[in-house]
């Protein structure tokens, strides 16, 4: 038994003066120290010896056990030393390297402009028509017909209007929103104040300010006794909300103040200028007064002082007659607003085709 100690001294010491590296210690540690090592099976042989002999086989195997356990850490010492000099020389590690990023998602300005306009117009009471109430791919009756634009008239042309073949015959990508107006006034009784988002289609030659297709926001309010003046407030407290207070100074601050009888007019100034749509009389574009120069006249309102922003009107009584809404006793009005344009006013972007080509240089601005 003596002998057979001795024997595992000789060869771990051996084994331990070969070792080159800690990972050379480690095997050695388990070949002769573990507890399936070849010690532990002499030390499990001690029990069949005498005592005398338990006494002092058993206290050679513990000096011998400690003896190699010194050596191993002696030499662990040594290597480790060794090991992580050379670590630090090869695996250099510069810790003022910035970090690796991944790229942040952004919400598309379109969408957050059409979030910001909708919550306008959610907070004087208007709600957002159900999505199967603004169909892209729309009828000529609902893009067209139902909104007294006449067989003839010029918007129908193929130059303007694309045109799909669809089940049932020829439909259109709609040219605009408005035929959610008549699907709204079909779902629904007056009262009615629904604003309807969405994209819509035209063939143009894109340029700057042009795209063939673009967002639009469609509102429509229909009850008893709506004038145009309700219209009127109802657009000056959105170009309010949306376009904010003009600089200190400028013309027109202060207007808010100056109402006529308490009524709210804008502090950011706007015109309503005639004009003509079929499915509105009176009809009306709206202008905001220029957001760059304040009036006085600049490259983006070319020199008039005003940006045009939206179409409005008050809903024609044709328009009211064909969904059986009688226009003797329900008035209403309507208005058309370009998404594109009044971001484009709101961030100064002057070229519309920056919100599709999805250049991220671009959309991390927003
Ligand atoms: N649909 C019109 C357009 O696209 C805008 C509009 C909407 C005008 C509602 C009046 C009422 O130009």
């Amino acid at each position: 038994m003596k002998n057979k100690i001795e024997k595992i001294y000789a060869d771990a010491s051996a084994d331990i003066a070969k070792a080159a590296a800690t990972s050379d210690l480690e095997e050695i540690k388990n070949k002769y120290l573990s507890r399936g090592g070849e010690f532990n099976a002499i030390k499990k042989g001690l029990k069949d010896l005498s005592d005398e002999d338990k006494r002092t086989v058993g206290a050679l195997a513990n000096e011998i056990t400690q003896k190699l356990e010194a050596a191993l850490a002696a030499k662990h010492d040594e290597f480790y030393a060794k090991e992580l000099d050379e670590k630090l020389i090869t695996e250099k590690l510069d810790i003022t390297m910035p970090g690796k990023f991944s790229a942040e998602g952004r919400i598309h300005p379109i969408t957050n402009t059409i979030n910001e306009i909708t919550a306008i117009f959610e907070s004087l009471g208007f709600s957002v028509v159900a999505n199967e109430l603004s169909p892209e791919v729309d009828t000529e009756y609902y893009n067209f017909d139902a909104l007294n634009i006449p067989f003839e008239h010029p918007a129908r042309d193929v130059q303007d209007t694309f045109y799909t073949a669809a089940e049932g015959g020829r439909q259109v990508l709609r040219s605009h929103t408005s035929g959610s107006q008549v699907r709204a006034m079909e779902a629904q009784k007056p009262p009615i104040k629904v604003i309807s988002p969405g994209r819509v289609y035209r063939n143009e030659t894109v340029n700057s300010r042009k795209n063939n297709f673009f967002h639009q926001i469609e509102g429509l309010l229909v009850d008893k006794d709506i004038t145009f003046g309700d219209l009127k407030g109802v657009l000056n407290e959105f170009v309010y909300a949306y376009f904010g207070m003009p600089k200190a100074g400028a013309a027109g601050v202060g207007l808010r103040e100056q109402g006529e009888q308490g009524s709210i007019v804008s502090v950011r100034p706007t015109r309503f200028r005639n004009s003509f749509f079929p499915f509105t009389e009176p009809s009306a574009e709206v202008d905001v007064q220029c957001i760059m120069c304040a009036g006085a006249g600049c490259r983006t309102c070319s020199g008039t002082g005003w940006l045009e922003i939206l179409g409005a009107g008050m809903v024609h009584p044709n328009v009211l007659k064909g969904v059986d809404i009688d226009p003797d006793v329900y008035s209403g009005f309507a208005f058309g607003m370009g998404v594109e344009r009044l971001a484009m006013l709101k961030y100064a972007i002057d070229d519309i085709r920056l919100f599709f080509q999805n250049d991220v240089r671009f959309l991390k601005q927003f």
